[in-house]
């Protein structure tokens, strides 16, 4: 067996997964996020290593075999978020999460000093999210602890670091600190030097298969485990989930809509620019990569939609006559801006709307208008692909709350333009996390023999050429609208 471990922003899971790519068990355990003051988004790396304790014993007691049957173990990470260690290992502060928004000052001297040398090194903007701007934070705001500062890692790298000791990064989430030449797989020393930024606290490179060492003996003892468990980096998470939909060719795209929605398409090298418009990092297979849009509030609009004007109706009832509704909603179109947006637009000062409303309209217009919008949003990224880079997609795999309704995934195709499926079972990052492990193992020669054997798509949606020509009428309007609602916002 081999172990998932996905380590997210409100809970650790945990996965059993056979050679067959079966889930055998999973668990979890969650863990809260601390604000400590507005734009802070706190975590203390210690509560999850509690998770990862529990997690792992809860796996062994529900299914005894795994004790001695576990060959390997490997993680995704939520990304970005910045663990400050001193010379000893020992945390320095909170972890500063990715979502903590407090560096809009950093960033803003990044573009002005950097801006093009770090785009062109790095394949990313400066956002707040990122590990450069956090780390110049520290240095700036919190000098005695910059001056203990030894080490920084990545989430999981510090579940790594517990399990064997060994501290290192991968390149997929090395690629989301702004710091790495994304293209050439190095730490950029020339962004070091122009920050400032000490190349010793930087840590060892390695690839996402790449064996980091073997669990503890008294930490295996103390989970239960009976033989060495080899412990693998994993990767970040979007990665992972990309892995974990087998998306490992050309031609593939993952449309994932949780609370915020991500459009990513599989790359085959690191020589695209995309000028930063969308993100670019490194897969978690060796040597290809991945370019990924961001729409802030995806699921989130719809939640937010339902619970403020629909609360006593489920998902599935709310959704329910959408089929009901022509295609563009009969007029009324969303946009879904309702925390900002990432991209096309990097602006977290707009706002969303409804427009066109009319007397006719129901509350199926306005569901209707409000999963448009998001798939529309989405379309933004695919769209900005297919600009800059000549992208043709010949399969995209939804997941998420877009996926569990078969009339979004109609929408999907028809808005994407392109064939769209869904997962017989979808098990997220945790699943890409088990298949890094699984591939460390040597269990397949490359990941996509593993993807092969471990992921499979229930149902395809066909784009109908009637349905995409009257959406590309929408669309058109849609993308207007940011431009037009941007002086009421700003
Ligand atoms: C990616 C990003 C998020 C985190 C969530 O740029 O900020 O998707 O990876 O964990």
């Amino acid at each position: 067996y081999v172990i998932g471990i996905d380590l997210g922003t409100s809970s650790l899971k945990g996965l059993l997964v056979d050679k067959e790519g079966n889930v055998l068990i999973t668990k979890s355990s969650e863990y809260e996020l601390l604000t400590p003051q507005p734009k802070f988004s706190e975590q203390n790396p210690n509560v999850w290593i509690e998770a990862l304790d529990i997690v792992l014993k809860e796996i062994i007691e529900a299914f005894p075999e795994a004790a001695s049957k576990t060959e390997g173990i490997s993680f995704s990470g939520q990304m970005h978020s910045l663990v400050l260690l001193d010379e000893n290992g020992a945390p320095l502060r909170n972890a500063i999460l990715w979502n903590d928004v407090r560096t809009s000052k950093q960033c803003q001297n990044i573009m002005d000093k950097a801006g093009q040398e770090v785009i062109h090194i790095t394949k990313n903007k400066a956002l707040e999210g990122f590990t450069l701007p956090k780390l110049l934070w520290v240095k700036e705001n919190e000098p005695t602890i910059w001056e203990h500062a030894k080490h920084f890692l990545l989430p999981k790298d510090y579940l790594g670091f517990y399990l064997t000791g060994n501290k290192q990064m991968e390149y997929s989430d090395a690629a989301g600190t702004l710091l790495l030449n994304v293209e050439e797989k190095v730490w950029s020393e020339s962004i070091a030097e122009l920050f400032e930024l000490p190349l010793s606290i930087f840590p060892k490179l390695v690839e996402s298969s790449e064996q980091i060492g073997i669990i503890k003996k008294e930490l295996a003892e103390k989970f239960g485990f009976t033989t060495d468990i080899a412990v693998f980096s994993g990767g970040a998470d979007n990665a992972c989930a990309a892995v974990g939909a087998g998306i490992v060719e050309e031609g593939m795209g993952l449309a994932s809509i949780g609370t915020s929605g991500v459009f990513l398409s599989y790359e085959p090298d690191g020589q695209q620019d995309y000028e930063g418009k969308v993100h670019y990092f490194n897969h978690a297979i060796k040597n290809s990569f991945y370019s990924m849009g961001v729409t802030l509030s995806a699921g989130y609009s719809l939640n937010w939609f339902k619970n403020t004007f629909a609360a006593d109706k489920s998902y599935d009832q709310l959704l329910s006559n959408m089929d009901n509704v022509a295609i563009g909603s009969d007029g009324l179109l969303f946009t879904p801006y309702i925390m900002g947006e990432r991209t096309p637009y990097t602006d977290s000062q707009i706002r969303g709307s409804f427009i066109g409303m009319d007397t006719r309209h129901t509350l199926d217009n306005f569901a209707r208008a409000v999963v448009e919008g998001i798939t529309f949003s989405l379309n933004d990224s695919k769209i900005l692909m297919e600009e800059n880079a000549n992208k043709q997609f010949t399969r995209i795999v939804s997941v998420g709350g877009g996926a569990k309704n078969s009339d979004w995934l109609q929408i999907q195709a028809d808005v994407f333009n392109a064939p769209v499926v869904n997962l017989t079972v979808e098990q997220g990052p945790g699943l890409g996390a088990a298949m890094i492990a699984a591939v460390g193992l040597s269990w397949f020669p490359t990941m996509n023999e593993c993807v092969d054997k471990f992921v499979h798509y229930k149902e395809e949606f066909l784009p109908n050429p009637e349905n995409v020509k009257k959406y590309k009428k929408v669309y058109e309007i849609y993308k207007g609208v940011y431009a037009a609602t941007k002086e009421t916002t700003h």
